[in-house]
């Protein structure tokens, strides 16, 4: 009796990059981490699993991600709690710290990778998705700010994007956001009739993000709240200027969101976040800003750090709008080969194609010449390299131009010794 096997699919929220879709993400972390270095940023890879207490702490508490969107297990081995990273900052900042990288100079660093949250996905949305993650660790001022996002504005115009605006704010320090939200609790308190559960529930733990609300009944009473701007000190407004001025300097056009607060806790100061209107409701390409207290939080000395990540997917998704992407060849040459003599002489020859830095498929296994080229057209070679009785007779190989231009040769005898120079010349 034969067994039937189930099939078992990937998990809800999770993708799966095909063959023909990876050659856009190797070009985008090829272009990525030469933009990273043309600004001095070295690349920095951190476990994907952490204590959980590390991000508890490090988002925060009472923010979405560590409230419901983590995916955190106790390890069965020694009770440790632990969670599959959902963000980068925590991690690199423990990383930083753990290694002493600041004692005696900041650093600028990146990291790529999958990063994982228990979210209901869309499009746009996914659980494990993929983030470019990049931080300045150590460096206080507005200059580095600017530079971000200046930063920032080479890639989307180096992608060819176009559609995809700034929004800035200032959060400003503790004290100043500790005074804004008491009279923010005190408007909410004032308005209590018109919040709903969730307000209500969220008002004394989170209350700047009851006004990121879309509850119509509660835009008035939002638009009414007290802004934090108003209550921040002349330091922070400095810095803030300093950002702008630089961003104008570069002719960096933004918007001043007062209401972007981000769904991390550790931000102070300069947040922004990059937006589209083309990606449906998942139009943030990117966001971040600076954290100045993180480092200490983490039990580190006190040291300011700025940053930012961005959505690997969503920025995909936007660069393959603006047309399809060309297929790229699975090789160059494919051999075709007939009895066993000339397959392994194919296995040879190929060998010395690629020492001369040509991608080459061998036809695997025994098949008609017919099948053999119609795998070699569909692999997109530019030539097919054929090899029977024939040629191993003569020591010389048939090349067949899969993709000549009119006029151009279509076939050719080629000398076993010449066949390198020869595929090359032409490929
Ligand atoms: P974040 O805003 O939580 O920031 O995430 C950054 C980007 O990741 C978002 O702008 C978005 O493009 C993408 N993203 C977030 N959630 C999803 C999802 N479920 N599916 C697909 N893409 C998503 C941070 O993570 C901070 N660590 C950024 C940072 C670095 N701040 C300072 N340094």
């Amino acid at each position: 009796m034969t067994q039937q096997f189930q099939k078992l699919r990937a998990l809800t929220g999770m993708k799966d990059t095909l063959p023909g879709e990876s050659a856009q993400w190797e070009a985008l972390e090829a272009l990525v981490r030469e933009w990273l270095a043309s600004y001095g940023y070295r690349n920095m890879r951190t476990p994907v699993l952490e204590h959980t207490q590390l991000f508890a702490r490090g988002i925060g508490e009472v923010t979405d991600i560590v409230e419901k969107e983590m995916y955190s297990f106790t390890d069965s081995l020694n009770g440790d709690k632990l969670t599959m990273r959902p963000e980068f900052t925590a991690g690199m900042v423990r990383a930083t710290i753990e290694h002493n990288l600041l004692y005696d100079r900041p650093h600028r660093v990146y990291a790529m990778g999958p990063v994982f949250r228990h979210e209901r996905p869309q499009r746009g949305r996914y659980r494990q998705f993929h983030q470019i993650d990049v931080e300045a660790l150590g460096l206080p001022g507005p200059d580095v700010d600017a530079e971000l996002i200046v930063m920032l504005a080479r890639l989307w115009k180096k992608l060819g994007l176009t559609d995809i605006r700034l929004e800035l704010n200032s959060l400003g320090q503790a004290e100043e956001r500790a005074a804004h939200r008491a009279a923010l609790i005190e408007h909410l308190e004032a308005h209590k009739d018109v919040l709903d559960e969730e307000a209500q529930r969220r008002m004394y733990t989170n209350p700047l993000r009851v006004l990121d609300t879309k509850n119509p009944a509660m835009q008035e009473m939002a638009n009414a709240a007290p802004r934090l701007f108003d209550f921040l000190g002349e330091e922070s407004r400095a810095h803030f200027q300093g950002v702008c001025d630089r961003l104008d300097d570069a002719g960096i056009a933004y918007t001043l969101n007062p209401r972007l607060v981000r769904g991390l806790d550790y931000y102070n100061l300069t947040v922004f976040e990059w937006v589209t209107d083309r990606l449906g409701a998942q139009g943030t390409v990117c966001g971040g800003g600076r954290y100045d207290g993180l480092i200490e939080l983490m039990g580190g000395k006190p040291s300011p750090a700025v940053g930012f990540a961005i959505g690997v997917e969503r920025l995909l998704d936007l660069c393959s709008q603006d047309g399809e992407q060309p297929a790229i060849p699975e090789c160059q040459v494919y051999m075709v080969h007939q009895g066993e003599a000339a397959q392994r002489k194919a296995s040879l020859l190929a060998e010395q194609l690629r020492d001369a830095g040509l991608q080459v498929i061998v036809h695997a296994g025994s098949s008609g010449f017919k099948s053999q080229f119609k795998r070699a057209d569909a692999s997109g070679a530019q030539a097919a390299v054929i090899l029977g009785d024939d040629e191993l007779q003569k020591e010389q190989a048939s090349v067949k131009w899969l993709r000549a231009a009119d006029g151009a040769e279509q076939q050719q005898s080629v000398e076993f010794s010449e066949l390198a120079s020869v595929l090359s010349a032409r490929i």
